[in-house]
C-alpha cells in the first residue's frame, strides 16, 4: 500500500528561528518516515515581502541550508522550490475564478495589514489561493504547520470542497497537523516570535548571538518565575526538571537566563556544525533542491492535467 502523503513550506523571508522549527520542522523531520513527504520552499508567497533579487536567493538557498540541516533526508523527502513548479501558480488562478472576493476579506493576513493601513498588494489578498493551490496539487492527508497557518489550510480545504461540488471529485481533503505544546511559542518580548516582530531566537544563532537574545528577554518583576524565560525553557526540557531548577533559582531572572542559554546552546551546536557542513558544498545542495522539483513537477503536472480535463479546457 502506498503511504499517505504530507505536504508543507515555509516562506524564504528571513533567519529561521527556534519558533518555525518547534511549531513546524520538527513535524517535517519526524514525520518522514510514516508519510510520502513533500516539503518546499514558498519562494513565490516571500516574493510578497522580498523585492530585491540577491536577497532572494540568498533566503532560497539558506532555507534549503536549513532543512538539510535538521535532518531532512532527500532520499526520503523531496524537497523543491515552488517557482520550479508552475502548476502551483496556474492552479492558483483556476481558484481565483471559482472564489469570491467577501470569502478572501476574512483572512487575518489580509485583516491585519488592513487594520495597520498597510498598502495591500494582490498577492498578499491572493495568498490563500496560492497556499492552497500548492497543497491541492499534491493531494496530501496532512499539512503540519503552526497555528497561525490553521486558517489557510483551511481556505485549501474549502476551495478543494467547492471545486469538487462543481467540476466532481478532485481533490482530497487535507488536514492541519498542529501540535499542542508548540503551537504558538511566545518570542523574547511574550508576543509571538515571529521574523516581523525581531523578537526571535535564531534557529542557527552562534553561541554569543543566543547570549544576546537571551539576556534581551523582557521579564516582570512579580513572583520568582520570568514567565518568557520559562515559555522558551519549555521547549528544551521537561516541565519535571524545570520545576527543580526555577524552584531552586526562583526570584535569581541573571541565573535561569544563563541556565536557559545553556540549554539552548547544547541543542543549536550540532544543527549548526551539520549546517557548516551543508554550506561547503553548496552546488550540491542546489542540485539536491532541483532534483526533488523535477519530481514533484511529475505529480503536479498529472494532477493539473486532471484538473484541466474537469474543468473543460481539453479540446485536443
Ligand atoms: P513562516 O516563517 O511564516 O513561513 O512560518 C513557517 C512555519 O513556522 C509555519 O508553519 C508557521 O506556522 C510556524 N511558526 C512560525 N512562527 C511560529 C510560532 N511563534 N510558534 C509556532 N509556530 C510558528
Ligand atoms: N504560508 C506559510 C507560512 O507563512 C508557508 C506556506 C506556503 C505553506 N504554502 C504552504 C505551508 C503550503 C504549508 C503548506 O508559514
Amino acid at each position: 500500500m502506498s503511504k499517505k502523503v504530507l505536504l508543507s513550506g515555509i516562506k524564504p523571508t528571513g533567519k529561521l528561528h527556534i519558533a518555525n522549527y518547534f511549531g513546524a520542522m520538527k513535524q517535517f523531520v519526524n514525520l518522514a518516515n510514516e508519510y510520502e513527504s513533500y516539503i518546499f520552499i514558498a519562494d513565490y508567497h516571500a516574493l510578497n515581502f522580498i523585492k530585491n533579487k540577491e536577497e532572494m536567493k540568498q533566503n532560497i538557498t539558506d532555507v534549503l541550508l536549513d532543512y538539510l540541516a535538521v535532518g531532512l533526508d532527500p532520499e526520503k523527502v523531496t524537497i523543491f522550490k515552488q517557482s520550479d513548479i508552475s502548476e502551483h501558480t496556474e492552479l492558483t488562478w483556476i481558484f481565483d475564478t471559482i472564489t469570491t472576493m467577501p470569502y478572501l476579506e476574512l483572512a487575518h493576513a489580509y485583516k491585519d495589514a488592513r487594520a495597520k493601513n498597510k498598502e495591500i498588494n494582490v498577492g498578499t489578498f491572493n495568498y490563500p489561493m496560492l497556499m492552497a493551490a500548492d497543497i491541492l496539487l499534491y493531494n496530501p492527508e496532512v499539512v503540519p504547520v503552526g497555528q497561525d497557518q490553521k486558517q489557510h489550510v483551511e481556505y485549501a480545504r474549502d476551495t478543494a470542497q467547492k471545486f469538487n461540488r462543481i467540476f466532481g471529485e478532485t481533490f482530497k481533503l487535507p488536514k492541519e497537523i498542529i501540535m499542542e505544546n508548540t503551537a504558538n511559542i511566545p518570542g523574547t518580548d511574550g508576543r509571538k516570535m515571529s521574523k516581523s516582530y525581531g523578537n526571535t531566537i535564531p534557529l542557527f544563532a552562534e553561541y554569543e548571538e543566543i547570549k544576546k537574545c537571551v539576556m534581551g528577554i523582557v521579564t516582570d518583576s512579580s513572583g520568582g518565575i520570568p514567565q518568557n524565560v520559562y515559555a522558551i525553557h519549555k521547549l528544551f526540557r521537561s516541565e519535571e526538571e524545570l520545576k527543580k531548577i526555577y524552584e531552586e533559582k526562583s526570584g535569581k531572572y541573571k541565573e535561569l537566563k544563563e541556565a536557559l542559554i545553556e540549554d539552548i546552546e547544547k541543542f543549536i551546536a550540532p544543527l549548526r556544525a551539520k549546517r557548516k557542513e551543508f554550506e561547503k558544498d553548496i552546488p550540491k545542495a542546489l542540485a539536491i533542491l532541483k532534483a526533488g522539483g523535477e519530481k514533484a513537477k511529475i505529480v503536479a503536472k498529472a494532477k493539473m492535467e486532471e484538473v484541466k480535463e474537469k474543468i473543460g479546457v481539453n479540446v485536443y
